[in-house]
């Protein structure tokens, strides 16, 4: 059971991770594997739509993930185009907002122009914001907004003691978005992987040996309920007691 009155995420972060692990261990291939991971997305989402979290991103597709086998980068593309059209009604029903974050423009053009179609269809959503991580890396997230940046420093719009991390923040794929205070890995490693590592910064992190398309509704509530106990001894400041580590004076 979850805490009643205990405090939730605001936002989760999911690394989806143990698709190919949970297949192969079934005589499957591969791609069925992610297909089964898409299936249990679909799950997690409905989940947190219930929970009421407002914002839950996951790792679809990393900037490394090309460097896998064709035929499996051609199974995830084609996976999630099929994802964006089979979601695109139930999303908007449910008032979900997705959010593609990371580099669109290497994806094969059916995958990208579903994926903006998915984006466009769900624009009003208001209950929670889903964003999909495709083509994304955390370094090229801070890269592409430097840059940016530099741009408007170059054309002598900015000055660059103006730069804080207000403004840097506006320039990530993840714009306005809030940060992600709690990281799910599945599959039992313990990395980041270059999944927002910006925003990250004090994100609690929880690794489940639970492969991705075994992670159901019941092990998402142990992770929250991980959570909350931590939360409840290492929260932010102005919720820290005295049985904090430190008796709730320092660093969050
Ligand atoms: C890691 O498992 C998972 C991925 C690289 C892709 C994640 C994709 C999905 C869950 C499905 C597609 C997503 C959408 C939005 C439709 P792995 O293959 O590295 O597993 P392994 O470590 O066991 O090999």
């Amino acid at each position: 059971m979850l805490m009643r009155g205990g405090p939730l995420p605001e936002h989760i972060g999911v690394i989806m991770d143990g698709n190919g692990r949970w297949a192969q261990s079934r005589g499957l291939s591969r791609a069925e594997g992610h297909r089964q991971g898409a299936s249990n997305l679909r799950q997690i989402i409905e989940e947190c739509v219930m929970l009421r979290i407002p914002n839950l991103s996951t790792f679809a597709f990393s900037t490394e993930n090309w460097l896998r086998p064709q035929e499996e980068v051609d199974a995830l593309m084609l996976l999630m185009a099929e994802f964006a059209v089979s979601e695109a009604e139930e999303m908007a029903k449910r008032d979900v907002r997705v959010v593609p974050i990371g580099d669109l423009g290497r994806l094969p053009e059916r995958t990208r122009r579903e994926i903006k179609n998915l984006r466009d269809r769900t624009r009003e959503g208001r209950v929670m914001t889903l964003m999909i991580a495709v083509n994304y890396g955390g370094r090229d997230d801070i890269l592409q907004a430097a840059q940016e940046i530099s741009r408007e420093v170059a054309r002598g719009d900015l000055d660059p003691e103006e730069i804080d991390h207000e403004r840097f923040r506006a320039h990530l794929h993840t714009q306005s978005q809030p940060d992600p205070d709690l990281i799910i890995r599945t599959g039992g490693e313990w990395r980041l992987s270059n999944f927002l590592l910006y925003q990250a910064a004090y994100a609690e992190f929880y690794s489940t040996e639970a492969l991705w398309p075994e992670f159901d509704a019941h092990e998402l509530h142990r992770a929250l309920r991980e959570f909350q106990r931590r939360e409840r001894r290492y929260g932010g400041l102005h919720d820290r007691g005295a049985d904090a580590p430190d008796g709730g004076g320092g660093q969050a």
